[in-house]
């Protein structure tokens, strides 16, 4: 029972998509030396994240935090953004179920500086019965630190103390979190120096929202590592991780195939399919070439979820531009199932059949049309939405994206893209030492006409 990728239909035997099993036989090598690469990171110590899943301990101290925190606090904000809040959002909903249906303990990720969400949900929360973590790797992220002092200041005017109401996930040594937790002898767990924060959903930063919620942290890694073991395999053909990127490289690079679309038929993945986002995005459009040459290169990552996207993106997929390579995920055995009751009429033929089976044929029927158009498509198939399986799903994805980042030549680690616009925000905020990016965006403005409607 593990997740297993069926790619008949991106291949031209299953397609005719242009993408042949000679061309596969073509990447092998360049595969191979990427997979090299990896695992040679990892063993020296510099891609922490390969070796998470065999680090129980880790899972241990998250059930050890959570189980400290009093019964009496029913709801967790989770303050972070970006790595630091999309894996623990996409465990919780995956695993969870359905937020705004959970019963016990309610965590919320309020992850944007947007107040519309935090300012909410702080009228309606109670304090004393609240908790928070904080988490940053960097401990220097600015929405983090503005929300963590917006919440701070809501316990402090409640009585709440710090100590028994706020915990910290950020890097065991560095950064101003690092420091607060020392000064205020808050409860914490470190990232390893050694994991990026999009890849470290298998760390504290997934492993302490899930067991807050009560769930399986044990089983995320135990599928994790049953996954790792199978993306350390050498041939192409056995490494799902290694096929996955492959394929996505080889769409991109000889189909223009950029756009990489994500659409598990399971409501529960929605949250994992942003964390997808984030994970291609961020990881793989890049500037430059790992040897400094001019790239500009990337795939746009789309998140979809059937069904109900086939009420909106699929038109596009089917018709539009031939850009895309979508792979879908089936979650084969849900865990709820509804029958559909018999009853006259036009929907007579829906009578017997579960809700579960419509979504099946629905996700069949739309990757059969898109292949008799010639437009490709992959589907994971989990056995079931379980913890095993999601965290087999996130080292999955996790290794593709390593060694797609070698197939393209690129650092897939790195985000120098993100640092301009945040020197410029923090000018405008006044921060000290960021003056001549104030007086940049000062004159940049004062240097264009407003066209405005
Ligand atoms: O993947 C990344 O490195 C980023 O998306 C970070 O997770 C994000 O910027 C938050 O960073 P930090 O954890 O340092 O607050």
């Amino acid at each position: 029972m593990t997740v297993r990728l069926d790619y008949t239909l991106a291949l031209d035997t299953g397609s005719a998509c242009g993408v042949t099993q000679a061309h596969l036989a073509a990447e092998e090598s360049a595969f191979q030396l990427g997979l090299r690469q990896v695992r040679a990171a990892a063993d020296a110590g510099n891609l922490g994240f390969w070796k998470l899943s065999q680090d129980e301990g880790a899972a241990e101290a998250a059930r050890r935090l959570a189980a400290s925190v009093p019964d009496d606090v029913h709801d967790i904000l989770i303050l972070g953004i970006g790595g630091s809040s999309l894996g623990g959002r996409a465990v919780y909903e995956a695993l969870g179920g359905p937020p705004e249906l959970r019963v016990g303990r309610r965590l919320h990720f309020p992850d944007n500086s947007d107040p519309w969400r935090l300012a909410r949900l702080l009228d309606t929360l109670d304090p004393n019965h609240t908790a928070a973590v904080a988490i940053s790797k960097s401990g220097g992220t600015v929405e983090t630190a503005a929300s963590l002092l917006v919440v701070r200041g809501w316990l402090r005017e409640a009585g709440a103390p710090m100590n028994r109401h706020l915990m910290v996930v950020t890097d065991p040594e560095r950064g101003s979190l690092r420091a607060l937790v020392e000064a205020e002898g808050l409860r914490a767990l470190p990232i390893p120096a050694n994991v990026g924060g999009r890849f470290s959903v298998l760390t504290a930063v997934g492993l302490l929202p899930a067991a807050l919620a009560g769930l399986d942290v044990h089983g995320l890694l135990r599928g994790a590592d049953a996954m790792r073991q199978r993306c350390e395999q050498e041939q192409l053909t056995d490494n799902p991780a290694g096929l996955l990127a492959a394929l996505h490289v080889l769409h991109h690079r000889l189909y223009g195939r950029h756009v990489h679309v994500l659409m598990p038929y399971a409501d529960g993945l929605r949250a994992f399919a942003a964390w997808f986002v984030q994970l291609w995005a961020e990881s793989l459009g890049k500037r430059h070439a790992k040897d400094g040459r001019p790239l500009e290169t990337g795939p746009t990552p789309l998140a979809a979820v059937g069904a109900t996207d086939q009420h909106a993106q699929v038109q596009l997929f089917m018709e539009g531009p031939r850009d895309k390579l979508v792979t879908f995920v089936s979650v084969d055995a849900p865990e709820h199932e509804l029958t559909i009751p018999g009853e006259e009429g036009p929907n007579a033929y829906l009578g017997g059949h579960t809700l579960g089976e419509l979504l099946t044929a629905e996700r069949r029927g739309t990757a059969m049309a898109l292949a008799t158009d010639r437009r490709p498509s992959l589907t994971l198939h989990l056995p079931k939405l379980d913890a095993p399986s999601l965290g087999g799903l996130f080292f999955l994805w996790e290794a593709a994206t390593a060694i797609a980042g070698e197939l393209y030549g690129i650092d897939a680690f790195d985000q120098p893209g993100v640092e301009l616009g945040k020197r410029l925000a923090f000018g405008l905020l006044g921060r000290e030492g960021y003056e001549r990016e104030r007086r940049e965006v000062e004159s940049f403005a004062a240097a264009r006409q407003p066209l405005v409607c």
